[in-house]
């Protein structure tokens, strides 16, 4: 069978990226340039920032990433590009970039979902077995989606308010980590002990999550012993908040497991980066006897590499883009 080769473009937050991608699960060629080191200077993303240094660097990107696979645009089969969710001004810069390159070359142009994605992040690790469960938690989302065949999603829970990536972020600052605060509040998390008593986020029968309780409580905790003269214990902190937040996410997935009679578990999005919440799903899926998948850890945080891996499975059921393809902010699954 003749190979298919995807170029794709993600620009939905702050890393500019592009990649190579052959048959859907062989990463030929990646480069993403992160501008987190710019938003460190605000606490977090600034929209029009992002967009202006996306503008900057999409050209450089491309280039670099033909460069890396030895490759020429006379070799890819397709174009593919995020169009939502995410920022509307950094979508629009690899919106604009690959229907450039569309138009030009006559390729044809697959429109991806982040979300997908995320959990086609997977792909480079193993095959999916239908039916399967993803969880996505990410800086934006935190979702359990059902799938029973390819690139095909049914969301069967959603936080309603917060996403547990949003959650790390703020708790990070509030005590005087920067951004994006995640994953080094998942190191000290490690050092302390879980003595912090937190309010545990929505637990109730439903799939769906509320982390905007916990992340006030965190808050309050902090503003409470500074007024008393105490000082926080920031490893404590960060254990207690990550068990906490572990804790709800493995259950309310295992829950779901049980119920849907699923045999593989996929973990998708940037905080899939956490190490207590891989070795938590780790155990719950060893007790079940369900495969879990979990992303290399470079594929966690937003790459071009899961586009091209989603865009292969988009391109054979055969979704298509016009020149008119805009961004889609707040674009579900
Ligand atoms: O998926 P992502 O790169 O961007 C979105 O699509 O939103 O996720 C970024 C989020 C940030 O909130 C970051 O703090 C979080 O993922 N994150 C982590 C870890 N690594 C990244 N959160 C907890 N533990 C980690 N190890
Ligand atoms: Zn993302």
């Amino acid at each position: 069978m003749k190979d298919t080769y995807i170029f794709a473009i993600e620009t939905s937050c702050d890393e500019t990226s592009c990649s190579i991608i052959k048959n859907g699960n062989i990463d030929v060629a990646t480069v993403i340039l992160s501008q987190i080191d710019i938003h460190k200077n605000y606490g977090g993303v600034v929209p029009e920032i992002a967009s202006r240094n996306h503008t900057e660097a999409i050209t450089l990107v491309f280039e670099e990433c033909l460069k890396k696979a030895n490759m020429t645009l006379n070799d890819i089969d397709a174009i593919a590009v995020t169009y939502g969710p995410g920022l509307n001004g950094a979508l629009l810069v690899g919106i604009e970039a690959a229907k450039a390159l569309s138009l030009a070359t006559g390729k044809p142009l697959v429109p991806v979902n982040h979300m997908a994605g995320h959990i086609y992040a997977n792909k480079f690790v193993g095959e999916f077995k239908f039916p399967l469960l993803a969880l996505v938690v990410s800086g934006g989302h935190t979702e359990i989606i059902y799938m029973d065949e390819e690139y095909s999603f049914k969301r069967i829970g959603s936080t309603l308010d917060d996403s547990v990536g949003e959650a790390y972020d703020k708790v990070a600052r509030v005590v005087g980590i920067p951004y994006p605060g995640g994953p080094l509040m998942d190191k000290m998390a490690h050092m302390g002990k879980h003595k912090y008593n937190l309010p545990a986020p929505k637990d109730d029968n439903s799939y769906d999550f509320s982390f905007s309780g916990i992340k006030s409580a965190v808050i309050n905790l902090v503003h409470n012993e500074k007024q008393r003269g105490n000082e926080i214990n920031k490893e404590d902190l960060a254990t207690s908040f990550q068990e906490t937040v572990v804790g709800i996410l493995v259950k309310k997935t295992k829950k779901a497991l049980k119920e849907y009679n699923i045999k593989q578990l996929l973990v998708a999005g940037g905080v899939s980066a956490n190490s207590g919440l891989r070795k938590a799903l780790e155990d719950v899926c060893n007790e079940l006897d369900v495969e879990l998948l979990k992303p290399e850890i470079k594929y966690c945080t937003d790459n071009a590499a899961m586009i091209g891996a989603a865009a292969y499975y988009a391109y054979k059921k055969g979704d298509r883009a016009d020149l008119s393809l805009n961004p889609e902010p707040g674009l579900d699954l």
